[in-house]
Formats: C-alpha cells, sequence, structure tokens
C-alpha cells in the first residue's frame, strides 16, 4: 500500500490545497491530510477546527484522511508508516521555501521522499493567508474555499 502524507498549517484549507490533495489522491492508495499545530504561526483557526474544517471538505474522498501532529513532519510520517510527503508548489516563490524544508527533511530523515505537484493556474495565487486576509475585511472568499470554510470564515470575523 503506497501511503502518502500531504502536510501543512490549513488555516483554513482552500480549494488549491484540495486540487493538490485530490490529485496526489489519485496517485497514491492512501493521502493522509497531516494539519501541523504551528503554533509560531498563531493559527486564526484552533488545531481542531481546522482538522475539523479539513475532514468536512475532504469527505467526498474516500482514501483520503486527515489527522492532527504536533512537532516534526519527519517524525509523524514515521509514525504512520508513509515514505512520502506531497506538496503542493504554486509561483516560483513558493520554491526556495519548500527546497529549504525539503533539504532539511531529507537530512532528519531520508526514508521521506517529498515530492511536488505544481498547482493549476487557477490555484497559482491562492493561499490561506491572502484567504483569512480577504475574509477579515468581509470581502468574498466563496470562489477560493469550500462552503464550509466559507461559513467558518464569516463566523470568524462576524
Ligand atoms: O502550510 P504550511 O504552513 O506552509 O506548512 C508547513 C509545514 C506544516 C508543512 C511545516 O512547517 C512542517 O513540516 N512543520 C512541522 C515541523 C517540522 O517538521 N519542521 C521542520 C521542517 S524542516
Amino acid at each position: 500500500m503506497k501511503r502518502a502524507l500531504t502536510p501543512g498549517t490549513f488555516d483554513p484549507i482552500t480549494s488549491g490545497h484540495i486540487e493538490i490533495i485530490s490529485r496526489a489522491s489519485r496517485i497514491f492508495d492512501e493521502v493522509i491530510v497531516a494539519v501541523a499545530a504551528s503554533p509560531k504561526k498563531q493559527p486564526l483557526f484552533s488545531l481542531d477546527e481546522r482538522v475539523a474544517l479539513a475532514r468536512e471538505a475532504l469527505k467526498g474522498m474516500p482514501n483520503v484522511r486527515v489527522e492532527p501532529f504536533c512537532g516534526l513532519l519527519v517524525d509523524f510520517a514515521r509514525e504512520m508508516d508513509a515514505h512520502v510527503a506531497v506538496k503542493g508548489l504554486r509561483a516560483i516563490t513558493d520554491f526556495e521555501y519548500e527546497f529549504q524544508q525539503t533539504a532539511l527533511n531529507y537530512q532528519l530523515d531520508p526514508h521521506l521522499e517529498t515530492i511536488f505537484i505544481m498547482s493549476s493556474p487557477e490555484y497559482m495565487y491562492l493561499s490561506s493567508s491572502v484567504v483569512r486576509e480577504i475574509a477579515s475585511f468581509k470581502g468574498d472568499v466563496a470562489q477560493f474555499v469550500p462552503s464550509c470554510v466559507n461559513d467558518a470564515l464569516k463566523a470568524k470575523f462576524a
């Protein structure tokens, strides 16, 4: 069984994330969406909220499950018996950060391979942070996120 992780903070999950997860789910037998606690990023949504929103958004994908994790990605991957991490790559600006993460993770555990899926042009400039910013000013983010996230953002910024 080929199992992959798609790690991220998912604060909140967007249509761009969902596209990458969906494409990964067609390549691997099982995909675990690994929602990082990421306390240093001071997320808008709690870890439980981010997990619940991701589960709701992905409930139509039978070989995808969502799990929270604290600590190092390489440790969580070992715990889950996953040897591949799949990341989405958007504009070229993502590259340096992802390059660093991949190199460090490889040094920490060479058994964890990181591979990248290029975002489709539609989602190339979409990120959780721009979604949060637009929503914070009461802008319409319905085209960028699943409806459960849209509702959660409206409630957060009401
Ligand atoms: O969606 P993000 O915030 O870009 O995802 C980053 C994430 C969560 C994948 C990354 O910060 C991570 O793997 N965090 C877990 C802690 C860890 O393993 N850090 C060392 C990576 S070099």
